[in-house]
């Protein structure tokens, strides 16, 4: 693989035709492996126009959340600099959590193009088609106590936001806990997962599920009402490996100010962006309904909620705006 994917940096930097020979040459192989690994690179997906006497050009690049793919718009120290890919998966995120328990390092990450057993949160299921959207996983071991740790979930959301905003232009909408939403739609969520010993974070999984290339039609009736996607939002389609990097370094970036500055910075960011103090919301938690004013977001990551001049803090739960 490390070869074939020598032969597809040349290519990527060579605007023009490159001889086999060349290639060859450069690479320290014979013209019959050069040949090989070029038709390795044309299985997975990549257009190679070959012209004799000219040699190769690289004319186009699948869309494929290749971790190499990724790394092209990757600017981070630790996250994603390890990414594990799969076709398809049950969940990236039991894959990670198995890894996790086993010593795999803090920033790795698993990537899938689909999902088979998609989770979301309150034991819902994600819908994860192939090739369309983007569904990973990130191992993070912060060294804070389980009490702590819930704003990494803002952590996700944060990014994601600044994610919409750098590849669209849009500013999206951050719904407690850990929705965003276009026009209302749901686009990406995220699902924490986390292993604890005696009063410490042992590791924490981010799952992170954010809706690119899915259109209207590929969604069941009951979830297009609620579900959207950066394509059906902007009317194009995305580069996903592209959108995956942005994602991963805006993650590092939010990360860093909860190592640094601890959850309730990434609290007051999150409470800011969502705009939640003074909205009017309605709190499903098991079968109960809790209507009020948003106050805030508690140190802890709890939703606070003023009903009729008394607090309440709700620790999980469906929300309407
Ligand atoms: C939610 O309910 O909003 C959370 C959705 C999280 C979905 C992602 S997709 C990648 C990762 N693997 C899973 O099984 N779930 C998360």
């Amino acid at each position: 693989m490390d070869r074939t994917k020598e032969i597809l940096s040349f290519l990527r930097n060579n605007i023009g035709y490159v001889s086999g020979d060349d290639i060859a040459h450069k690479i320290g192989i014979s013209r019959t492996a050069v040949w090989k690994h070029i038709n390795n690179l044309e299985r997975m997906g990549y257009d190679i126009t070959a012209i004799q006497g000219k040699g190769y050009r690289l004319t186009g690049i699948p869309d494929k959340l290749y971790p190499w793919e990724i790394e092209q718009s990757l600017n981070t120290r630790f996250i994603g600099k390890k990414i594990i890919y799969r076709d398809t998966i049950e969940s990236t995120n039991t894959l990670a959590f198995s890894l996790a328990l086993k010593g795999e390092q803090e920033g790795t990450c698993v990537i899938a193009e689909k999902q088979v057993g998609g989770r979301g949160r309150l034991g819902r299921r994600w819908v994860s088609p192939k090739g369309k959207n983007l569904y990973m996983s990130i191992i993070l071991r912060p060294e804070v106590a389980p009490q702590y740790v819930y704003p990494v979930t803002f952590v996700s959301s944060l990014a994601a936001w600044d994610t919409i905003k750098i590849v669209t232009g849009k500013e999206s909408t951050l719904k407690w806990p850990n929705d965003v939403l276009m026009r209302g739609r749901k686009i990406c969520g995220t699902l924490l997962e986390l292993s604890t010993e005696a009063d410490m974070v042992k590791f924490v999984i981010i799952g992170i599920g954010f809706n690119i290339n899915m259109k209207e039609n590929e969604l069941d009736d009951e979830i297009r009402q609620r579900a959207t996607s950066l394509s059906i939002e902007m009317k194009k389609e995305y580069e996903r490996a592209s959108v995956c990097g942005v994602l991963l370094t805006n993650l590092e970036k939010y990360y860093g100010v909860f190592k640094e500055k601890g959850g309730q910075d990434i609290c007051r960011m999150w409470e800011e962006r969502s705009g939640i103090k003074g909205k009017h919301m309605e709190i499903i938690q098991n079968d109960v309904r809790y209507e009020g004013i948003g106050e805030g977001i508690d140190t802890d990551g709890a939703l606070l909620l003023n009903m009729e001049g008394s607090i309440i803090r709700i620790i999980s739960g469906d929300v309407s705006l």
